[in-house]
């Protein structure tokens, strides 16, 4: 085993788009787990675009200071064990940070055995976060019926491919919005969506009226900015928007709100955020599900896997260039 840890830290508060000054690498000894605690061996980072409202300003969590490990979700392996829940071998879950080595403390539930058998990359993609969003936000929030029409902004990413999927599994019809004519393809022929704009080369408002001339029932937008003003612009009555993010809105200065928001008033429609976490007594259910429907091939989801720790911070720029399909992760060891 390596006797040294190498970490990724907050070199600079971002402002802007994050660049070559925002992160610094660092190494320091291998940490001792003490009495309660289990060393772990982080093999997998999950790249997460929250991580980017997490360096700039407190949300739901605090703002990560400058000189700290950046904080962020991993997948790893116990190697060392002076607790009586965390067994060497165990493969656990939970807030890492970017480091190649994490210390578990028993009384921290945000480290998590992961089941025996589960596939790490399922542990970091369909059955981390991002399938938790779409799941939740897509059946508790957007409550989709049979028959309706729903939009999927970020249908490509790892959350809106998931909850576009889990739409067409409740009888609905689903349009998505993707950046490139290539993941349009695939958010039709690969997840099986009804259709797909491209928010880049096309107008998505006009394009949404042409697609459902009765409106969008719900609403899942993981983007914000000018999609979350076309999808507003185009609900039917009684629409649900369940707002999951707004990554268009993360990297580039201050934040904007959609203009058109008094169609809610006009359309009687409601528009609410979620965190997974609001959930977090029903993982085991959701968790259950996404593995039958993925067991059943009704839910195909990938992981595209950036390889080795020195390549941490261009991967996680690859949350806003678009640069990936699927879920995003680095594999560390
Ligand atoms: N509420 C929750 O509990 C929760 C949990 C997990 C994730 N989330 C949210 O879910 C959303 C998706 O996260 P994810 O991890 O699944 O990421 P992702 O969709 O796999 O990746 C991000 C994608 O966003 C698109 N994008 C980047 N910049 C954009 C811009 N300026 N305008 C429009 N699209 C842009 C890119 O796709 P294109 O090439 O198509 O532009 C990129 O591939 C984020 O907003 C995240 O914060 C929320």
């Amino acid at each position: 085993m390596a006797d040294q840890n190498r970490q990724w830290r907050l070199k600079t508060t971002p402002h802007g788009p994050i660049d070559d000054d925002t992160f610094t690498s660092t190494s320091e000894d291998v940490p001792e787990p003490g009495d309660g605690e289990a060393l772990v061996a982080v093999q997998w980072l999950s790249m997460d675009p929250t991580i980017r409202g997490w360096l700039e300003r407190d949300t739901y969590v605090p703002k990560i200071q400058e000189g700290e490990v950046v904080r962020g979700l991993g997948i790893g392996e116990v190697v060392a064990s002076k607790s009586d829940r965390y067994a060497v071998g165990d493969l656990v879950s939970g807030t890492t940070g970017w480091q190649e080595f994490a210390i578990a403390d028993e009384g921290d539930r945000r480290m998590q055995v992961v089941p025996a058998g589960t596939d790490p990359l399922d542990a970091v993609g369909l059955l981390g976060p991002t399938g938790l969003a779409a799941y939740f936000g897509l059946l508790r929030v957007g409550q989709p019926e049979e028959g309706d029409t729903v939009l999927v902004s970020g249908a490509a990413g790892a959350t809106g491919s998931v909850a576009g999927q889990i739409a067409k599994l409740k009888g609905c019809t689903v349009i998505g919005t993707a950046g490139s004519d290539d993941k349009c393809a695939r958010v039709v022929d690969h997840y099986g969506f009804d259709a797909c704009i491209n928010y880049k080369t096309e107008r998505v408002s006009s394009r949404l009226r042409e697609l459902a001339p009765d409106g969008i029932d719900v609403f899942f937008d993981n983007v914000g900015g000018d999609v979350l003003e076309a999808g507003l612009a185009n609900l039917a009555l009684h629409a649900r928007i369940a707002v999951c993010g707004a990554i268009s809105q993360y990297d580039g200065g201050t934040p904007r709100g959609p203009r058109n928001y008094m169609n809610l008033v006009v359309k009687r429609a409601r528009m609410e955020g979620f965190l997974i976490f609001d959930h977090v007594r029903d993982y085991r259910l959701a968790m259950g599900d996404l593995t039958t429907w993925a067991s059943e091939g009704r839910i195909r989801h990938e992981v595209d896997v950036v390889e080795g720790f020195d390549n941490v911070p261009a991967a996680f720029q690859r949350l806003f260039t678009g640069d990936k399909v699927g879920k995003n992760a680095v594999h560390l060891t």
